[in-house]
């Protein structure tokens, strides 16, 4: 029988537990007889990470505008949806992303205060047609996020390994507009729209998602 939501988003701010939950779930799915890929955004393709590479760097922090970060954000995804996303679901496969349009939504519409109707225009170019069957929210607070990037970053330091991300060294007022506009997009009536208390423990959460996903 065809998996019930082949294309599958996870979606949150920073240290959320995507990740995590994603490859918990990859772990699910390769006990069961389903072909799936893992991708996440920016990225995924060769263009795409290289795209990513520019987004990240921190010699950009306050000189990247938010049009440009925008347009790259749907540059690489237009590249990995034509690329990768497409082809696959064509396929037959199930395809999990780490992140999708929402994060641009959040980031550049309600984080960095572009209009909400410029950029859906942008985002539809990029996607076309193509919606995700279903879209989980790892919602954490802010403070709890904050304190994972730091003590994430002091374990690497420790092993002499540093990592800069433009986007973790912005401000915290950009940070708490992305966590609020994320709150927003997921109250909207839309019954793929699932909201995950990613506070519980990481066998929990995984567990809820699966449940959901066999529901
Ligand atoms: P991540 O792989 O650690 O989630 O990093 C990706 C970063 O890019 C993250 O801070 C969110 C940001 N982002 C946007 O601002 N807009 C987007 O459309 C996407 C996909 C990511």
């Amino acid at each position: 029988m065809p998996f019930k939501y082949p294309f599958i988003v996870f979606e949150g701010i920073e240290a959320s537990g995507k990740s995590t939950q994603i490859q918990l779930l990859a772990e699910h799915l390769q006990k069961t007889d389903n072909d799936f890929i893992l991708i996440r955004e920016p990225g995924g393709t060769d263009i795409g990470e290289r795209i990513r590479a520019i987004l990240k760097d921190t010699s950009y922090l306050n000189k990247m505008t938010p049009e440009t970060e925008l347009l790259l954000m749907n540059a690489a995804r237009a590249q990995l949806i034509r690329e990768i996303i497409s082809p696959a679901l064509e396929q037959g496969k199930i395809v999990i992303c780490d992140r999708y349009y929402y994060s641009s939504l959040a980031y550049q519409g309600y984080g960095r205060g572009i209009y909400i109707s410029s950029l859906e225009q942008i985002i539809n170019y990029s996607i076309g047609n193509l919606q995700p069957d279903i879209v989980f929210f790892m919602d954490i607070p802010l403070k709890i996020s904050r304190q994972r990037i730091i003590k994430r970053n002091q374990q690497l330091q420790s092993k002499g390994i540093q990592v800069r991300d433009r986007f973790e060294e912005a401000d915290m007022d950009f940070h708490q507009k992305v966590y609020s506009g994320y709150k927003t997009i997921f109250a909207q009536e839309d019954s793929r729209f699932k909201v995950i208390n990613a506070t519980e423990k990481t066998e929990v959460i995984a567990q809820n998602i699966w449940n959901i996903l066999n529901g």
